[in-house]
């Protein structure tokens, strides 16, 4: 069975601007393949549109960018110059034990910002065990994300109809 696993992002062409402005080499080299910042070659909204893109396949990849490096997602135009996705490293392994197979992406800018949709496919390899709910609820509640009634780990349909 497959099924599909999607990412978007968004950011403003001025956040981008400032850093490259700040620090032009280190942003540049840190974020970006050679290849990636040959094509770019310093303009802003392709910049961002590919920073964009990298944080929608780290959503794809259910990582934040912690876990996954920059330049371990690289996109880059085919003859027609539609973006195409290629992932090396850690980037690659987490693709593979999570079964996804083919990534689409899909990238726009404006004067002020850019935005990237990913798809993928995405091979289910084992069903979501029944319990994966209450751990997920448990888990939020030890991490302190969870207050007030959002402690409750009852089904939506179990709880008390709401009186207006
Ligand atoms: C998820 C990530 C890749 C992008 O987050 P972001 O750009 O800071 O914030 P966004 O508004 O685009 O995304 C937030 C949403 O991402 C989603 N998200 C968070 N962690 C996620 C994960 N591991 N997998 C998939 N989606 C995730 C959540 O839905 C979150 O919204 P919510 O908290 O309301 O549920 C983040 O982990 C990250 O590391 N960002 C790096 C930021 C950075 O270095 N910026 C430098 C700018 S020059």
């Amino acid at each position: 069975m497959t099924t599909h696993s999607v990412g978007i992002d968004m950011i403003e062409l001025d956040r981008v601007r400032r850093v490259l402005r700040k620090h032009p080499d280190r942003f540049i080299h840190r974020v970006f393949t050679p290849a990636e910042a040959a094509f770019c070659r310093g303009r802003v909204p392709e910049l961002a549109a590919r920073f964009s893109a990298k944080e929608a396949v780290m959503k794809a990849l259910g990582t934040g960018a912690r876990s996954v490096g920059w330049r371990e997602i690289e996109v880059l135009p085919d003859q027609r110059g539609k973006p195409l996705v290629y992932l090396y490293g850690g980037a690659a392994e987490r693709a593979e034990r999570i079964g996804l197979e083919a990534i689409d992406i899909s990238l726009t800018h404006l004067e002020s910002f850019a935005v990237a949709s990913v798809v993928c496919t995405q091979r289910i390899r084992e069903q979501e065990p029944e319990d994966a709910r209450p751990r997920l609820i448990a888990r939020l509640r030890e991490r302190g994300l969870l207050e007030g009634e959002g402690d409750d780990e009852r089904l939506p349909d179990e709880l008390p109809p709401i009186r207006k």
